[in-house]
């Protein structure tokens, strides 16, 4: 059999899983789940989940990968037994579905980017009696939807096709440092509108209240954010150190990834709100929605709209597509090692049958609630959580052998990792399951 792939350079291993990171979640998910949370409330939670959990979380999923140099199905197996094949074969499943309508939507963000070309937002908006969820409605179902749909499953598919270094690792040095610009570009801009202080103020002062009142709901949905924006749950990052040969020091990656990830949520926060205070809209209202509608009626209303509008969904686009090629890479890389199949007829096998599953939510929004639903609150955590007992209970000594290389003997650090794992960490995971669960 042929050498398996790997990774070029050091950077290449850590632009692919901010990219994989930074996405969808950070821009379109974030601000709608902070404002459904309450604002600062939820923010509070989910900080604290990306530290005392998605952190430990993250590293347990690299030290399974590199040390089996597998896809999620196989790694696990190596790990703990045949009997993990079944969980691997859930990771696998929730990579397809999740990609599925994740194109979607990233479907609708190039619409939104190419309705900048055409006109002014405003002047769109005027076309639909100044109705921006009529025109989402509109412009996000049906024929042009697949379209867009077609258009990203196939870019998607294309970066994969071309493997480790040739797609992946290519696409991302150049997607990555482009998405961090345009965000910070668009941040300075947004923080000289008249009303970003509102904005900021909204975004960023907790009512403590709001937390304890609320928990059994806020739970669930910053555990779910926390998973999704870090691409934890599937075998995202378990397939990416899959890939590395060297042994590095796996720990100061994951603050890397970590840090560029809860920075961009941030920053987009810091996009997002001032111009919704800006342009008058109040964002705790569409759910899924509230980006396209809020925005595109903020970008009417304020001058430069039609330039900075464009720049904005542009950018999502791109910070959709570099998580996209996680996603498909997990499960192409579990029909490369388990099934032997070429990876450009893998690659583009399973996107054709993702891109099937996505054309209902093309049609109609409700399947975009239920898949994101169960997958976000009650799916990736379901993952981590298993993660975790395999890391924690299964195969703790492997696990800590494994992390050791690339950093030296860690001592008691090392224990302090898997009983954090063990006991406070599973229990928070299995409650959050129960709620979301629950919840939906
Ligand atoms: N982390 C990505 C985002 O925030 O948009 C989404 C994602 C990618 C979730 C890959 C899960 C995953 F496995
Ligand atoms: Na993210």
């Amino acid at each position: 059999m042929a050498q398996r792939e790997s990774w070029a350079t050091r950077t290449g291993f850590i632009l692919a899983a901010v990219g994989s990171a930074v996405g969808l979640g950070n821009i379109w998910r974030f601000p709608f789940a902070t404002a459904d949370g309450g604002g600062a409330a939820f923010l509070v939670m989910y900080l604290a989940f990306i530290a005392l959990i998605g952190f430990p979380a993250i590293l347990a999923e690299f030290v399974i990968g590199r040390k089996a140099e597998r896809n999620p199905v196989g790694a696990l197996v190596a790990y703990g037994g045949n009997a993990w094949k079944y969980v691997g074969g859930i990771f696998v499943l929730i990579g397809v579905v999740l990609l599925s309508y994740y194109s979607v939507i990233a479907g609708w963000f190039i619409r939104y980017f190419l309705e900048g070309f055409r006109g002014s937002y405003a002047s769109h908006l005027t076309s639909y009696n100044g109705d921006a969820q009529a025109m989402f409605f509109d412009i996000s179902f049906g024929m042009e939807s697949v379209i867009l749909h077609t258009v990203f499953m196939a870019l998607t598919i294309g970066i994969v096709a071309l493997g480790i270094r040739q797609g992946i690792e290519l696409a991302v040095k150049v997607m990555v440092p482009a998405l961090i610009v345009l965000l910070v570009g668009l941040a300075v801009w947004a923080f000289t509108l008249e009303g970003a202080g509102a904005g900021y103020s909204y975004y960023l002062s907790p009512e403590v209240g709001a937390i304890t009142a609320n928990w059994t709901e806020l739970l669930p949905a910053a555990a779910g954010q926390a998973f999704f924006t870090l691409s934890l749950g599937m075998g995202v990052m378990i397939t990416y150190a899959s890939y590395l040969r060297e042994d590095r020091n796996l720990a100061k990656d994951g603050v890397t990834i970590i840090g560029f990830d809860t920075g961009i949520a941030f920053l987009a926060g810091l996009v997002v709100f001032p111009v919704f205070f800006a342009g008058d809209i109040q964002p705790d209202e569409g759910g899924p929605l509230t980006i396209f509608v809020g925005m595109t009626e903020a970008f009417a209303n304020i001058t430069g709209g039609q330039i900075l509008g464009l720049v904005f969904f542009g950018t999502v686009v791109i910070g959709a597509l570099s998580s996209a090629i996680s996603l498909l890479e997990v499960v192409t890389s579990y029909a490369i090692d388990e099934k032997g199949i070429e990876r450009w007829k893998a690659a583009t096998g399973v996107g054709v049958l993702i891109y099937l599953i996505g054309l209902p939510v093309t049609y109609d929004i409700i399947f975009l609630e239920v898949y994101d639903g169960f997958i976000d609150a009650v799916l990736l955590v379901f993952g981590a959580l298993m993660v975790m007992v395999l890391v924690g209970w299964v195969a703790p000594k492997a696990a800590v052998d494994e992390l050791e290389k690339g950093i030296g003997d860690l001592g008691t650090t090392a224990q302090a990792w898997v009983w954090a794992i063990r006991v406070p960490i599973i229990i928070v995971l299995v409650v959050s399951l129960y709620l979301g669960i629950v919840e939906y």
